[in-house]
């Protein structure tokens, strides 16, 4: 086991890193991204991918990734690149982590803006903008906020600046007393939510909707590249897989935590907060008439109704975007951490002057996002799906359904094919029993067979497993 510390800090005790990498991956990827994605590719059959995917390929690549981070005990650019050389490999293996930089900035760039709605709605609800909303007028009070880029540019600008205050603090410090009370704090209210939809007309519609495919809504659809790739996709994305932010949360671990325990929890924690928010929210969106393939602006149409109706709603509201914010905030501190660690590291950078640099980066890139649900709005067509929102759609796929598998199956093909046995048996801590061959057997075939079989057929290479033809 390697006896490596980080110059960065170490988390206190085990739950807080529990607590830390939960706060990275429940976030708006599991009440805003699962939500719409479900609605529009498929309700149950996308929910049953989605769940393969994180069970076959998520689980095991977040634990090969803790590995590599544990054991690197640097950046996601300085672990890859001491790793390789330590294994005898090519010190290219650090573009590896190059490319989870580069996706963190874009994920970044529209996680900020989409944060910056949630915030804007903390005032709208509290305000009790939505009290008796019917759906039409939730909807026009989204429009409205979409289409003003100075509105957007303003709470993205405050969302990236919170951002970029704690991680110049360095993460342990000011994450650790955040997620303690604000994760849990979360989960309840969304059994308030959930609680709301059992005592709506639909809720029974909703469930079905989430847990039982139906096989007919699919025949229209290519099932590769509008159920299996978004699932892949959003798998990875909830899970905070393939782009270093688990890496670099993973160099903070001391070394006798269990790594495979630590992941299950964190699994399971990020799971059922997506899974909640789907029973929560397809109820309303069925009762009150909404089209549950109404993009990304699913939660902020359909909730709010129930806010507008629930008894002590405004209060409720305004509490639920108030934590969507703190989780979106957990979330976006960890994909700024590995560029800033690696400017601390290998630029000789202030920690401050890291962050700030990093986050303007980021910020920068935003302005592109925001401007592309008004000013630059255009359609384009991605593996035959219209989507509208032009570069932040083009953003989004080119990071969760490309680089993210992409940069997933990198480490997954490091870890079981490229680094000794010995060296990973070493750190997973589990020796050489069942579990660690049932590990190491997903991530050396099923899960890069796996993606590859979802890229080519959504290329449309052989497509022979689509429905339709
Ligand atoms: N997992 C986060 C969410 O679900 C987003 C994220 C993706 C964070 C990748 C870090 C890395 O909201």
């Amino acid at each position: 086991m390697s006896m490596r510390t980080s110059i960065h800090g170490q988390w206190s005790s085990r739950w807080i890193f529990i607590l830390a990498a939960t706060g990275s991956a429940v976030g708006l990827g599991n009440i805003w991204r699962f939500p719409y994605l479900t609605g529009e590719n498929g309700g149950g059959a996308f929910v049953l991918v989605y769940l393969l995917c994180v069970i076959m390929m998520g689980i095991p690549i977040m634990m090969a990734e803790i590995l590599l981070g544990r054991r690197g005990r640097k950046s996601p650019i300085n672990t890859m690149e001491t790793l390789a050389a330590e294994e005898g490999l090519n010190p290219n293996w650090r573009f590896l982590g190059w490319l989870g930089v580069l996706a963190g900035f874009i994920i970044l760039s529209y996680y900020s803006v989409i944060a910056g709605w949630t915030i804007a709605f903390i005032f709208k609800t509290g305000m009790g903008d939505f009290v008796g909303a019917n759906a039409e007028q939730t909807t026009t009070i989204f429009s409205e906020l979409i289409s003003s880029p100075g509105i957007l540019l303003f709470w993205h600008s405050i969302f990236m600046f919170i951002t970029i205050r704690v991680v110049s603090r360095g993460v342990s410090g000011g994450l650790e007393r955040a997620v303690k009370f604000l994760m849990p704090a979360l989960f309840v209210l969304l059994l308030v939510m959930v609680g709301y939809a059992m005592s709506t007309e639909k809720f029974l519609d909703g469930l079905k909707y989430l847990f039982i495919p139906d096989f007919n809504s699919l025949a229209e659809k290519n099932l590769f590249s509008d159920v299996f790739l978004p699932a892949l996709g959003q798998a990875f994305f909830s899970l905070s897989i393939g782009m270093g932010a688990i890496m670099i949360y993973g160099s903070y671990l001391s070394k006798d935590s269990s790594i495979t325990s630590n992941c299950f929890v964190i699994a399971i924690a990020d799971t059922s907060v997506a899974i909640l928010a789907g029973i929560a929210i397809f109820p309303i969106v069925f009762t009150y008439g909404l089209d549950p393939s109404d993009g990304p602006g699913l939660i902020f149409i359909s909730l709010p109704i129930a806010f507008g109706q629930m008894p002590f709603g405004t209060f409720f509201g305004c509490l639920f975007f108030i934590l969507l914010m703190f989780a979106a905030w957990t979330s976006s501190i960890s994909l700024l951490e590995p560029a800033v660690t690696w400017l601390v590291e290998s630029k000789k950078m202030s920690r401050i002057k890291a962050s700030y640099i990093a986050g303007f980066i980021a910020w920068l890139l935003g302005v592109l996002t925001a401007l592309s649900f008004n000013y630059w709005a255009f359609e384009f067509s991605f593996a035959g799906a219209i989507k509208q929102n032009g570069l932040f759609d083009i953003f989004d796929i080119l990071t969760s359904n490309i680089m993210l598998p992409l940069g997933g199956v990198l480490v997954a093909i490091f870890t079981s094919w490229l680094m000794s046995r010995k060296s990973t048996v070493d750190e997973l801590g589990l020796g050489d029993s069942i579990a660690y061959k049932i590990w190491r057997f997903t991530i050396r075939y099923i899960a890069p067979i796996g993606v590859l079989i979802i890229f080519l057929n959504t290329m449309g290479f052989f497509n022979i497993f689509s429905i339709n033809n």
